[in-house]
């Protein structure tokens, strides 16, 4: 499997003016490969996410995979968003079936695949438990044993763990890397936490402040797992945060200028 963006570009129009969302996008991701976008609040990360993941479409250039262009959203893609975006009304392992339900597969296979991937993330003994009796940390990790029963062939992660406090943010980057170890899937997650993308990723796209482009590349080959205070990793994200800072303050300056504007 292989992923391609040639030439990316999304204007939103709106009745407050036109936003110059993203400007010509263009990366390969390789089958199995773990790659991070990065880049400051507003660059259009999740734009570019939506894009691949099918829910919305570019004005210009093209999604492909395996030389395919993607026309909307499909199995071999599962998106993962800020919030869990579970199903309350569901237990946990029904919110898991649920796709696999739809999907039409015995409830009998349904049930195996379901309670693979709640073990696999760490819910042993909570299937039956209801989403308002789990933790932000614990409905991630449902979200995680959801898209992951699908089977997709690329996971498309939005911020994931962004609200979760520090400790089960570094145990979840933990069982991620060894999830994508072990399942060998092709993930693009999206932060704009240097850190946690270097923690993760193989390669990290640095993007530019609205309109987002590609600005710079980092390849990341620190042994794995990797920790977020890893000596090694803290060196290198220093580097690249000196250029994040710089997308920062530029993305600053615009929304003050929109501001003034307005
Ligand atoms: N549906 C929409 N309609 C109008 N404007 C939009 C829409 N979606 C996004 N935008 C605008 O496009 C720009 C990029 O938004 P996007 O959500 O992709 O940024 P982001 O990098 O994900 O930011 P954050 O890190 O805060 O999540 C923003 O200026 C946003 O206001
Ligand atoms: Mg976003």
């Amino acid at each position: 499997m292989k992923l391609e963006l040639r030439s990316i570009s999304k204007t939103f129009h709106t009745r407050r003016g036109n936003t110059y969302a993203l400007q010509e996008i263009t990366a390969e991701v390789a089958s199995g490969e773990f790659v991070c976008l990065l880049g400051p609040s507003g660059c259009g990360k999740s734009t570019l996410l939506n894009i691949v993941a099918g829910l919305e479409r570019p004005d210009a250039g093209v999604v492909l995979i395996d030389d395919q262009p993607v026309t909307g959203p499909g199995r071999d893609r599962v998106m993962i968003f800020q919030e869990a975006a579970l199903f309350p009304w569901l237990n946990v392992r029904d919110n898991v079936t649920f796709g696999l339900n739809v999907a039409g597969l015995p409830r009998s296979e349904q049930l195996a695949i379901a309670d693979r991937y709640l073990e696999r993330v760490g819910l042993r003994g909570f299937e039956k438990a209801y989403v308002y009796e789990i933790s932000g940390g614990m409905k991630q990790r449902v979200a995680l044993a959801r898209a992951l029963a699908l089977d997709p062939l690329v996971l498309l992660m939005d911020e994931p763990f962004a609200a979760l406090d520090a400790q089960t943010r570094d145990l979840l980057h933990t069982e991620l890397q060894d999830i994508w170890l072990h399942s060998g899937k092709t993930i693009i997650f999206v932060t704009h936490n240097v850190r946690e993308a270097l923690v993760l990723g193989d390669r990290v796209l640095l993007m530019s402040a609205r309109p987002g482009r590609i600005k710079r590349e980092f390849c990341c080959q620190l042994a794995r797992p990797r920790q977020i205070e890893d000596h090694a990793l803290v060196d290198v994200a220093r580097e690249v945060l000196a250029d994040l800072r710089e997308e920062v303050m530029a993305a600053k300056q615009e929304v003050g200028s929109e501001r003034l504007a307005a």
